[in-house]
């Protein structure tokens, strides 16, 4: 029986174009996919557009369109860059669609009849720019901070979910359960906030003189909900809520989301909306750091801006979902660099993997004709290899399971580095020119080795490079797999297949366009 898995990506805010840090987190959500549908599970994996709320509404104002055209177009462009980017989700959920609608009527209704949401007067300070609700206790020196913008007084009737009353339930939850959140320095974040004072219950809704652009409050057409009953109940409605589906995927293996939005929304509210309506909680949340420079970046040698997602198209998305996974490690910050990347691209990609790839291919082409020969020789440089693969092979499922995606790259790269030592040692070009049946043996030992090196190289390379992985397998006469066990074994299985053609896998590019 194999295991289910479901992960979800934070849905986008339809007021943008989608960014590096969009990229990321759906490169990141992939790659676990992919990883675990390897490992044998059935892999749920959904990710969408959040799409209601005020700034959508008022750019439609400002535009003169309905605010669905706005994000019609968004839905367009996000989907767009999941296709760009080659990521397998199973579903794109549209907050707009009418199977979200139901589900966010029918809990808000059921929540409503458990009598956990309540209508009240709210007398308080409301920040235009942050379409937020403020308080005295978070003025600076007696001033609204800046983020702010304007602040006015306003006394407004509104629902409200009663939040509070579970603060002590959601303390012992989080305490109990080490492994929620990842990496774990972020739960004693979420502790600290959740000790630090009473919660206070959370307004739910917006009057349609005020936010039209939202779900209908089922017991008082006067409202639309607001913000967080509407973008988190995504993860449920994606499950099926309400249907057969819903048994079969839910509870969430992990919410993969960015920083920012830990606390409260996912820490505090999610579970809490939840437990109210008798619902288990998501095993885990999965929460990655930010690219600073996102959007775009000065080169500084060249004084061109990049926008990081046109690299997609000029160097292939593998390489984006190379430099993006080798250079974060998850959790913490990353700065983006035009510099960064084509060192990376030029070195690990180019020199180290194209060159090896195209190195074997071309020496098979002339000594082996085209075929992967038969291993005779064992000896010190074979010895060495293989030990390499046996430390780093064994290493690389560990570091998968624990989202240290950089540090395996790390290590695959170090033993491709070693499949080129290897390769430099035994000189197989230089074998060619002898007459020695000793140094034919070597020759013919080497390529093999070489061979059988890559295909392993290349297994737990594929849920970050899929298209390049696949590429090289063929190229070496390997099969592509769907599951990891036996992949990782020293073997001969290669021996008689047909080599590709020379093949340039990483073209040096010329300078990329401004
Ligand atoms: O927050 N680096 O949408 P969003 C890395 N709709 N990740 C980044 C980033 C950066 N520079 N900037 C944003 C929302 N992100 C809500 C979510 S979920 C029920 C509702 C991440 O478009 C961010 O942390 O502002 C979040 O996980 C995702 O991109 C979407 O951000
Ligand atoms: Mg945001």
């Amino acid at each position: 029986m194999s295991k289910k898995f479901y992960i979800t990506t934070a849905i986008d805010y339809a007021n943008g174009s989608p960014h590096l840090g969009h990229a990321y987190e759906k490169v990141l959500t992939d790659i676990v996919a992919r990883f675990r549908r390897m490992m044998g599970d059935e892999v749920k994996f959904l990710t969408g557009l959040d799409e209601h709320g005020q700034k959508v509404q008022m750019s439609a104002q400002k535009q003169g369109v309905a605010p669905i055209e706005i994000c019609d177009r968004l839905a367009g462009e996000f989907q767009g860059l999941c296709q760009r980017l080659e990521i397998s989700n199973d579903d794109y959920i549209r907050t707009t669609q009418a199977r979200h609608k139901a589900v966010v009527q029918e809990i808000l209704q059921k929540l409503y009849d458990k009598g956990e949401i309540y209508k009240s007067d709210y007398n308080g300070f409301y920040s235009v720019r942050q379409e937020q609700f403020v308080t005295e206790k978070e003025k600076v020196d007696g001033k609204w901070p800046e983020i702010y913008g304007d602040v006015v007084e306003v006394t407004e009737t509104n629902y409200f979910f009663k939040l509070a009353q579970y603060q002590d339930w959601l303390i012992e939850t989080i305490e109990k359960n080490e492994s929620m959140i990842y990496p774990r320095f972020r739960s004693a974040d979420v502790l600290q906030f959740l000790k630090k004072e009473d919660l206070n219950d959370l307004c739910i809704s917006r009057p349609k003189e005020r936010l039209e652009w939202g779900i209908e409050l089922p017991f008082d057409t006067g409202f639309v909900t607001y913000v967080w009953f509407d973008a988190l109940t995504n993860y449920i409605t994606g499950a099926g809520y309400g249907t057969d589906e819903f048994e079969k995927h839910w509870p969430a293996d992990y919410h993969v989301i960015g920083k920012d939005i830990l606390v409260p929304p996912h820490a505090v509210y999610w579970p809490i909306m939840l437990k109210a309506l008798d619902i288990e909680l998501p095993k885990h949340f999965l929460v990655h750091g930010w690219w600073l420079s996102s959007g775009a970046k000065m080169s500084k040698s060249t004084g061109d801006v990049v926008n990081p997602l046109d690299l997609i198209e000029q160097f292939g998305a593998d390489a984006f979902r190379y430099f993006v996974t080798r250079e974060m490690n998850v959790g913490q910050d990353s700065e983006f660099s035009l510099e960064l990347f084509m060192s990376r691209y030029n070195s690990d990609l180019a020199n180290d993997l194209g060159n090896l790839v195209s190195r074997l291919l071309n020496m098979g082409g002339r000594y082996t004709e085209g075929k992967v020969p038969a291993v005779s020789v064992d000896e010190t440089p074979e010895q060495e290899l293989r030990k390499l693969w046996s430390e780093i092979g064994g290493e690389l499922v560990d570091l998968y399971e624990n989202f240290q995606f950089h540090k395996a790259l790390d290590r695959i790269f170090t033993f491709i580095s070693g499949i080129n030592k290897y390769a430099e040692t035994r000189a197989p070009w230089k074998l060619a020119k002898s007459e020695d049946p000793a140094d034919r043996a070597k020759l013919e030992t080497s390529l093999a080795y070489m061979a059988e090196a890559l295909r392993l190289g290349v297994v737990l390379l594929t849920p970050v490079m899929p298209a390049i992985s696949s590429k090289v397998r063929q190229l070496i006469g390997a099969e592509d797999f769907a599951m990891l066990d036996g992949q990782l074994e020293w073997g001969t299985t290669l021996e008689g297949k047909s080599l590709g053609e020379k093949t340039i896998l990483f073209p040096r590019p010329e300078r990329p366009k401004a």
